[in-house]
């Protein structure tokens, strides 16, 4: 069993903040999780180099855009290993095999009559890249982006255009045979409605500015940045040159996207991948996004609410891991989720301190004082009931499955719950006779499970349990039996109080 998942790649002019980390956990999540199911992952992650706004953000630090680019994937690259990100390759686009795939795609789709050569004229603005059409244009002629309201120039040039135009029946006929393309299906709605609404073809070049990657036949251009960016999902697995990955993983690509960019991959993307007569990825995964304050988080806005580099930076395991664990645990998947300060404080008090950390320390410390540091399996199952938590297992795997990150969530804190009326309605610290090893056996059987449920969320925190039982990595997979004798070998606290951590 295969599994390919990716993120956008990011545009390194600014750095990692908590939106990008919501989509590049989530992936990791997702990733984790297959893994532990035995599948063969491939998880793509990287940085999209070659706009034109990196040359801006370069002379802005003095520094010439390929230094400027290799300082900032190394940030980037940095924040997400501090992250517990654990991706399988960074892809960047300046690299020249991706380049190489850029120029291939570019000139077969020419080849092919996909990509022609056009006069445009309209209005554009120079730093987003974008041409405006006139039904966007107010009076004042200044950029219709609200970040940026620049004036706007009146242009009339060479233009290379994609026939986005040819691909709508295509399209709709593909997304109505695939009804799970896109994943939420009110996301999918958007998608059809758009390509409903007609589609146009799309300028695919801009004039050659010593940045970005060259129209391999004509050196006056430089090929657009969205075809060049959607081309890394097959790049990064060696298309066309070397196939193996690309044969091995390709068909069953997932791509992790946030709601600004859907049209690009669930619309534009398709539509070069038909003109390439390659398969379509199996489906696109949106997610809304964060806000504070009611506005989209971005690098300016927002941006530093949770500190991303810092606590990156500071390489701090608990918050890292509570703040991954938080991020998916709020919301529902591919609504907008408002974040705070003070929520995650709470929710790190009530569900990782009080609740999953407290149970955790209550049933090592009992079999650590009272019994010797050991329990074993003396009998059947007396005090937990197993088919509930075979239950919770397959609700947490069916969300998870389903992107359904939250309600993944709500099943671990589900089975804590249980764990800790187990404990309390067997008043399980005055037990002195010989009933004490098997309730104990049975309580840390079932930390072990939770414990694996744990792990795609906060892998650091599960692989701190596995030390404190001795037990190894392979015990984290979902395959894997528990063993009928446990020993403790040392006790931690998972989540200190909420004073003692620095947040
Ligand atoms: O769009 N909440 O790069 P980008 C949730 N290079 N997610 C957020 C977010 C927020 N507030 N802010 C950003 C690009 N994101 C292109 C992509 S892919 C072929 C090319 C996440 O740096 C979200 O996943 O602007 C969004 O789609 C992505 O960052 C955009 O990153
Ligand atoms: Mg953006």
């Amino acid at each position: 069993m295969k599994f390919y998942i990716t993120t956008p790649i990011y545009y390194p002019n600014s750095e990692p903040h908590i939106g990008t980390a919501y989509t590049t956990i989530a992936c990791d999540v997702i990733s984790r999780f297959y893994k532990q199911k035995n599948y063969d992952v491939f998880f793509l992650t990287g940085t999209d180099e070659n706009s034109n706004k990196i040359i801006e953000s370069a002379s802005k630090l003095d520094k010439d855009p390929k230094e400027y680019v290799d300082d900032m994937a190394v940030l980037f690259k940095t924040i997400w290993k501090n992250l517990d990100i654990e991706y399988t390759k960074f892809i960047r686009t300046t690299e020249d095999y991706h380049i190489k795939t850029a120029q291939f795609v570019f000139k077969k789709l020419y080849d092919q009559g996909y990509i022609y050569k056009g006069l445009y004229e309209g209005w554009y603005c120079i730093h987003c890249e974008t041409f405006w059409p006139s039904s966007k244009v107010d009076e004042s002629k200044l950029c219709p982006n609200i970040e940026c309201r620049r004036p706007l120039n009146y242009i009339k040039e060479e233009n290379y255009f994609f026939k986005l135009s040819a691909f709508e029946d295509k399209l709709l006929k593909y997304y109505q045979e695939n009804p799970d393309f896109v994943y939420p299906d009110y996301r999918f709605n958007e998608v059809i409605s758009f390509t409903k609404s007609g589609l146009q073809d799309l300028s695919v070049s801009r004039k050659y500015n010593n940045w970005g990657i060259r129209v391999p036949f004509d050196e006056n251009f430089s090929i657009y940045v969205w075809i060049d960016a959607l081309t890394n999902y097959i790049s990064a697995l060696g298309y066309p040159f070397e196939l193996d990955l690309f044969n091995k993983y390709w068909e069953v690509a997932h791509h992790m996207v946030g709601k600004d960019i859907i049209r690009f991959h669930a619309v534009i993307w398709p539509a070069i991948l038909m003109a390439l007569n390659l398969k379509l990825p199996q489906k696109i995964v949106v997610h809304g996004w964060l806000t504070y304050d009611n506005q989209k988080i971005s690098k300016s806005k927002g941006g530093d609410i949770f500190n991303l580099k810092n606590i990156a930076l500071s390489n701090d395991k608990i918050k890292i891991s509570a703040i991954r664990y938080y991020l998916l645990r709020e919301g529902s998947f591919g609504q907008d989720i408002p974040v705070s300060l003070e929520r995650f404080k709470y929710i790190y008090t009530s569900e990782l301190s009080n609740n999953i950390g407290n149970l955790f320390s209550r049933v090592l410390a009992i079999i650590d004082k009272k019994l010797n540091k050991q329990v074993f399996k003396e009998s059947d199952f007396k005090y937990i009931s197993l088919s509930f938590i075979n239950e919770v297992i397959n609700n947490f795997d069916k969300g998870l499955s389903n992107f359904n990150y939250s309600k993944a969530i709500l099943e671990i804190l589900n089975l804590a719950d249980y764990l800790n009326k187990v404990i309390e309605e067997n008043k399980v610290w005055e037990i002195k006779d010989n009933k004490l090893n098997q309730i104990m056996y049975e309580l840390l059987y079932s930390l072990i499970v939770l414990n694996k449920m744990m792990y795609p969320f906060m892998p650091f925190i599960s692989n701190s349990v596995i030390e404190q039982l001795n037990l190894d990595q392979d015990s984290l997979k979902w395959d894997s039996k528990v063993s009928e004798i446990i020993n403790i070998k040392e006790r931690r606290i998972l989540f200190p109080k909420i004073e003692n951590v620095d947040i």
